[in-house]
């Protein structure tokens, strides 16, 4: 069985919280990692805990998963070995011997670009610099460097032999659909593709393996750095609907706008979800926090639920109710999902 988790507006959507999430709930064999690289910040709580992750699955809450990192993936190897420590998975962290790496010249080549980081809003972790020296092919890979020796493998290999097994794998998007380099506001994006297509490239499945794609929602759209957002309200609007989030990598106020079909719509299209996942309702209605049934969540929020499914043709099967992993409606086996 293979699960796949891709973001459908700007990123940040809460994938981290619903990757967690399902991973405790499914216990996957194997969780991957695609996307970009340490450009992305996934927060991840657990029991009061949280961790803020950028190169390493969210799906590190089961303890016993394997956590891979696919080969599209670029690593900075300072932030993985620091991340693995964190996360105390010393003997279960992999990446593949192809990730590519991002050294201090490439951060240091996008602090110092005037474009990227001023007109762009880049995170200037160095993954576009680095994104282009893979293009150019002179770029360095994990397997050239010796403190990652111990934790290279060969991920497609191990991925798709665990799907040839039976095995349940989850695979972990970053990003989001309109950050994309082909498909997003173009040149307010990031430096690759990583809508589902492309996540199923980093990791190195082929699209006829995919059981089901979940598409990640927030109840309202957010994005940071620059370019186009549609309906953005004010910041003291925001504030009021107590939307304000700080962004995890670079600790900057995320721009807010309402729920946009518009975005949702083509997300869907690029994505073709099984299911969608939204995260976050509990901001819009406060007494949804923490309400795990669908049954029990207040006539208004089950309408923008509903709503959401009539409109995108898609059932909403995940539902976020607060940032801990069990803050969570899981409503697969009454949609008919095993
Ligand atoms: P870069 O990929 O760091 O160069 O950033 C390019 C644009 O994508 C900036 O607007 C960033 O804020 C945005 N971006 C990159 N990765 C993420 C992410 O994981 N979440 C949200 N925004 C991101
Ligand atoms: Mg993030």
């Amino acid at each position: 069985m293979l699960y796949l988790v891709v973001d459908g507006f700007f990123g940040d959507t809460g994938k981290g919280k619903v990757i967690s999430y399902l991973a405790i709930a499914d216990k996957p064999y194997i969780v991957v990692r695609g996307g970009v690289g340490p450009n992305a910040g996934h927060t991840v709580v657990i029991d009061g805990n949280e961790y803020k992750l950028r190169q390493i699955p969210s799906g590190f809450v089961y303890e016993r998963s394997r956590l891979l990192i696919g080969p599209g993936v670029l690593v900075n190897p300072k932030v993985f070995l620091s991340e693995v420590e964190l996360t105390n998975t010393y003997d279960r962290v992999f990446l593949d011997y192809n990730c590519g790496i991002i050294e201090d010249i490439h951060i240091e080549r996008e602090r110092g670009d005037r474009y990227l980081k001023k007109k762009i809003g880049s995170t200037a972790s160095g993954c576009g610099a680095a994104q282009s020296d893979r293009a150019l092919r002179k770029l360095k890979l994990a397997k050239e460097i010796e403190e990652l020796e111990k934790y290279l493998t060969d991920v497609p290999l191990e991925v798709n032999s665990a799907l040839d097994n039976d095995e349940y794998v989850l695979v972990e998007g970053t990003q989001g659909t309109f950050l994309s380099l082909y498909h997003g506001t173009y040149p307010y994006v990031t430096s690759k593709d990583i809508i589902a297509s492309a996540i199923l490239s980093d990791v190195g499945v082929g699209p006829k393996k995919v059981d089901e794609i979940v598409l990640v929602f927030k109840s309202y759209v957010t994005r940071v750095g620059g370019g186009p957002l549609e309906n953005e309200m004010s910041e003291e609007e925001a504030a009021e609907k107590n939307m304000v989030e700080i962004a995890t990598v670079t600790g900057r106020k995320r721009r807010v706008a309402p729920f946009n079909f518009r975005y949702a719509k083509r997300a869907v299209m690029l994505n073709t979800p099984t299911q969608i996942a939204i995260t976050k309702l509990d901001v819009i209605y406060r007494d949804t926090y923490n309400v795990k049934e669908f049954s029990k969540l207040p006539m208004e929020a089950k309408r923008f639920i509903e709503n959401i499914e009539e409109t995108l043709k898609i059932p909403v099967t995940i539902i976020s109710t607060g940032p801990d992993a069990k803050s969570t409606i899981d409503r697969r086996k009454e949609l008919g999902f095993d």
